[in-house]
């Protein structure tokens, strides 16, 4: 499946190269393009990235890879935004 599509970038080619060590955001926006032109893959590319149990965000948490493949999306939990009150 294309994740980047001003790129070309499959979601394929993205796994390949975390395979191959690459192992950020940023490399894989140097090395691969992604998310370079529009932007609108960012959020898809950090997805396959999380699949391939590499933390998107280098939080330093080790994200255990699902044995079996996912057949359908990762659940996605709903942000919740907490409004300052003036004091
Ligand atoms: S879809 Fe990836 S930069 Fe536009």
């Amino acid at each position: 499946m294309i994740v980047c599509v001003c790129k070309s970038v499959s979601d394929r080619t993205i796994r390949a190269s975390i395979k191959d060590g690459m192992d950020s955001f940023d490399e894989l926006q140097f090395e691969l393009g992604v998310a370079t032109c529009c932007g609108k893959c960012e959020e898809s590319v950090r997805d396959v990235m999380a699949q391939s149990g590499v933390c998107a965000s280098r939080c330093g948490v080790t994200h255990p890879v699902h044995p079996v493949a996912p057949a359908v999306a990762p659940q996605v939990l709903p942000l919740t935004f907490y409004e300052r009150k003036a004091a």
